[in-house]
């Protein structure tokens, strides 16, 4: 608030300032850089592989040798960070031992990555949801129940595989307690201290998230089991800031909100709490609508496209994650 009274209209003209492009430009609060984006792709078996994903329009799923011609791509447009999913398609297992694979297929990816392209931050997902053949997150007891120290213990060896690859930060997204301060130890004690965590601390249990099921193939085998028992129930702020509060304090080097648009509330209020780096994560839900609607005709894909990763920004978040970041990154380039 001013400490004088406003004056008014007719002295003041918000308008005035908007008339002119070099003003609008100057004064903008806002900004969007590729720096600030993460594109996350799904990585499949095999080579010189690509594969569309129906309800992801735009979305590929492809083999490790086009995952690094498409990251130079990336790169060269200066997207910050390559999100790695794997799509496991023969070894799914109950206890999901593929996970930690050290020849495994993103361990594979990280590497020749690495190797190739290594201006590019990468980022692995950590969670079993692709390796399991329930399609769960984590592993299950007899009735189902997604059984928490258990998981955790193999998510530390999933996350330490990745560390040995070379992944730059590791992002567990399974949501089971304790998880992040078990992971930092185990890659401290490991020698990792430069590997991040960017923690999905504030993950919803939502259903935006079915394109991405179909895409690394686990929506058939999840059936109709949900991921309420670990994710946050859609209507729990207070719930958010508490997830955060311990990731925070269990050594997370950024936290996640997602998914994005309809969480802009939790995003403002995390950035505002924790004062640290926020990602946000505009999941395949939110991108499939704005594809579907564009094929339609009914909305414009680059404007709005630009215009959501321009809100996550206001909102708070340093770094966005959008399935759209190689098409922004080269509209930002165009200008
Ligand atoms: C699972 C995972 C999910 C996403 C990222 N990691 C889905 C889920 O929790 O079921 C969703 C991403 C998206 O919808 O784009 N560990």
């Amino acid at each position: 608030m001013a400490s004088s009274p406003t004056p008014a209209f007719p002295s003041v003209r918000m308008r005035r300032l908007r008339r002119d492009a070099f003003s609008r430009n100057m004064v903008r609060e806002t900004s969007l850089a590729a720096a600030n984006l993460i594109w996350p792709v799904f990585v499949i078996e095999g080579s010189a592989r690509t594969q569309g994903v129906p309800s992801m329009p735009g979305v590929e799923r492809v083999s490790i040798d086009r995952l690094v011609e498409r990251a130079a791509e990336a790169a060269a447009l200066g997207v910050g960070a390559i999100a790695l999913f794997p799509v496991i398609e023969s070894t799914k297992t109950p206890l999901a031992e593929e996970a930690y694979n050290d020849d495994g297929l993103i361990a594979r990816a990280v590497r020749a990555l690495k190797a190739a392209v290594p201006d590019i931050a990468i980022i692995t997902d950590v969670a079993l949801d692709p390796y399991t053949s329930h399609g769960q997150d984590g592993l299950i007891d007899p009735s189902g129940y997604v059984m928490n120290d258990e998981t955790v213990a193999v998510l530390v060896r999933q996350a330490l595989s990745h560390a040995r690859a070379g992944a730059d930060f590791v992002a567990p997204s399974d949501m089971m307690d304790g998880r992040i301060g078990a992971i930092r130890a185990a890659l401290d004690a490991d020698g990792h201290i430069q590997t991040k965590i960017l923690a999905y601390s504030a993950k919803f249990a939502s259903a935006f998230y079915g394109p991405f099921r179909d895409a690394v193939g686990s929506s058939a085998n999840l059936g109709k089991s949900s991921k309420e028992t670990y994710q946050l129930d859609f209507g729990n702020r207070d719930e958010a800031i508490r997830e955060c509060a311990l990731d925070v304090a269990e050594g997370a080097d950024m936290l996640m909100v997602k998914p994005g648009l309809p969480y802009l509330d939790i995003l403002a209020r995390v950035r505002d709490e924790f004062r640290m780096p926020v990602a946000v994560y505009q999941v395949s839900g939110e991108f499939a609508m704005l594809k579907a609607a564009a094929a339609n005709g009914w909305l414009d894909y680059r404007k709005c496209l630009l215009e959501t990763l321009i809100c996550f920004r206001r909102a708070g978040a340093s770094a966005i994650l959008t399935y759209g970041a190689v098409d922004a990154a080269r509209w930002l380039r165009e200008g």
